[in-house]
């Protein structure tokens, strides 16, 4: 499918036009848009309606949660696929305090110390954690596709006793459980069911994990209660006490396991203290928190493209699977569609939607249609889910196309997918801040549909919202009949 923008490429020279948009009053202005945003329109809505309004795909607003929890919640909203990627040069855009909201948590979450995704890439701190994560993921390369194939066989026996019993199962649970299970023996060797972790590190982790983005967050109340839970959850930032016991487990946990790695942290000059802060960060928030979203919205998404693209996918993994002689690899890399399908997935509904960074000096920023002077120390918002449903870029954007990257054609379009915090053409350095899981989080979800296929033909799936992401229930599986 071709990009129309390949064929109308905006020109270079777009007129310097003044950011449209207002902040409104000191505080109200703040509340009025977090209202907005949680219950008066919605997050679609809430930035469709200003696009509409200002007729332009950059603008000013607050961002939620703002008072109290965010000092300054004005930001400059960026909403196309053009001028999105400014957020990933890091040259010009600070991420210091920065990660997915306006605020940043009390570092009583992670052991008093601001761990790598909190660090802007100019601070040296950042390249040392990071290139300690790249070399630790490097190390433990060949295990990713046998370990997830073992935690996937566990959850497929999980999905099977659910629907037996129940004719329905809900996946989140599911995918959560084994998703902890894949990170903790990925990093620790051990199965956490075997420590005093048991079955309870998913639950301990959300919790934590929750306390931290719940002000970005709604439960979905009845009207009547909006007031109250606005009150709660997005005007004071929640306590880490709630959480400590929790988090202690995990940490003791990971430091009782993680020994070897520990030494490698130290190698890297960092002390082993906060080398498993941070290894807790990386396997506990960044991938176990990724996991969580990015798992249930392929299967919802997979599900729902319906029998057709099922038996597509069949054909083409079996196919190669069996010429391969295995799932390897270089069996992944001939998937045309099967890679087709997770990019899609990544696209459509990308994991972590918002992104921010504080502009470093004066920058100019062109949209479609014009040119916008962001001034230094301003704070830029891109909501992903637009830049990557732009329809300047992708045809029938809002639709799930299965096929829409395969082939050359398709190929070009990778570098209009931006789930990673990068273009998914670019790599994670130590210098910059795209996610280093980039490569395996795309490796796994092609894991995760070949597994699927050699064991199943197709099935259905409802598919519902949490406090932030998908659900997925399975309301029907069906074996595979041929493999
Ligand atoms: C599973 C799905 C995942 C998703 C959707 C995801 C998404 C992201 C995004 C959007 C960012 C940038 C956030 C920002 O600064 O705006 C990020 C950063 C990061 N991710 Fe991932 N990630 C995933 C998995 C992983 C995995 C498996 C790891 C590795 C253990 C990982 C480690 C990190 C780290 C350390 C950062 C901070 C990078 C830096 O400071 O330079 N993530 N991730």
């Amino acid at each position: 499918m071709a990009s129309s923008l390949s064929k109308n490429p905006p020109p270079s020279n777009l007129p310097l036009r003044p950011i449209p948009g207002d902040y409104g009053l000191p505080f109200f202005g703040a509340i009025s848009d977090r209202l907005d945003y949680f219950y008066k329109q919605g997050i679609e809505k809430f930035f469709q309606s200003r696009i509409d309004k200002h007729k332009s795909t950059i603008f000013k607003t607050n961002m939620p949660p703002g008072p109290f929890i965010a000092p300054n919640p004005k930001v400059i909203a960026i909403l196309d696929a053009i001028s999105f990627p400014i957020l990933f040069d890091t040259s010009r855009v600070e991420k210091y305090n920065v990660f997915v909201a306006t605020y940043f948590p009390s570092v009583s979450f992670t052991g008093g110390h601001r761990v790598c995704a909190y660090l802007d890439p100019s601070e040296p701190k950042h390249t040392t954690l990071k290139s300690f994560l790249l070399s630790l993921l490097a190390k433990k390369h060949d295990q990713f596709i046998p370990l997830f194939r073992t935690c996937l066989s566990e959850l497929f026996i999980d999905l099977e006793d659910e629907m037996d019993k129940k004719k329905e199962a809900y996946f989140n649970t599911i995918s959560d459980n084994m998703s902890f299970n894949y990170v903790f023996r990925l990093i620790c060797d051990q199965n956490p069911v075997d420590t005093e972790i048991g079955t309870k590190g998913s639950s301990y982790l959300d919790k934590w994990m929750v306390l931290q983005l719940v002000p970005l967050a709604t439960l979905g109340l009845p009207k009547f209660l909006n007031f109250f839970e606005d009150i709660l959850l997005h005007t004071f930032p929640m306590p880490y006490f709630l959480v400590k016991s929790d988090y202690k487990k995990v940490y003791d946990a990971f430091y009782k396991f993680s020994g070897p790695i520990l030494d490698q942290a130290e190698g890297f000059g960092v002390k082993r203290e906060e080398a498993c802060h941070n290894l807790v960060f990386f396997f506990g928030f960044n991938a176990y928190g990724g996991m969580k979203t990015t798992f249930p919205s392929l299967i919802k998404w997979v599900g729902l493209a319906g029998e057709k693209l099922h038996r597509e996918l069949a054909d083409e993994i079996r196919t190669v699977v069996h010429a391969e002689g295995g799932v390897t690899f270089k069996a992944l890399d001939r998937m045309t569609l099967t890679k087709s399908v997770v990019y899609e997935a990544l696209r459509i509904e990308p994991p972590v939607p918002a992104q921010y960074g504080k502009a470093k000096e004066d920058i100019v920023v062109q949209s479609h249609e014009a040119s916008f002077l962001i001034k230094k120390g301003e704070m830029i918002c891109g909501y992903q889910p637009f830049a990557t449903k732009d329809p300047r870029v992708f045809e029938n954007p809002q639709e799930f196309v299965g096929h829409r990257f395969v082939g050359e054609e398709g190929e070009k379009l990778l570098k209009y997918v931006y789930w990673s915090n990068g273009r998914e053409t670019d790599n994670p350095t130590a210098e910059n801040k795209q996610c280093p899981g980039k490569d395996l989080v795309v490796l796994l979800c092609r894991v995760m549909l070949v597994e699927f296929f050699l064991r199943y033909d197709t099935f259905t799936v409802e598919a519902g919202t949490l406090l932030l992401g998908s659900t997925a229930t399975f309301k029907s599986l069906t074996k595979a009949t041929s493999i």
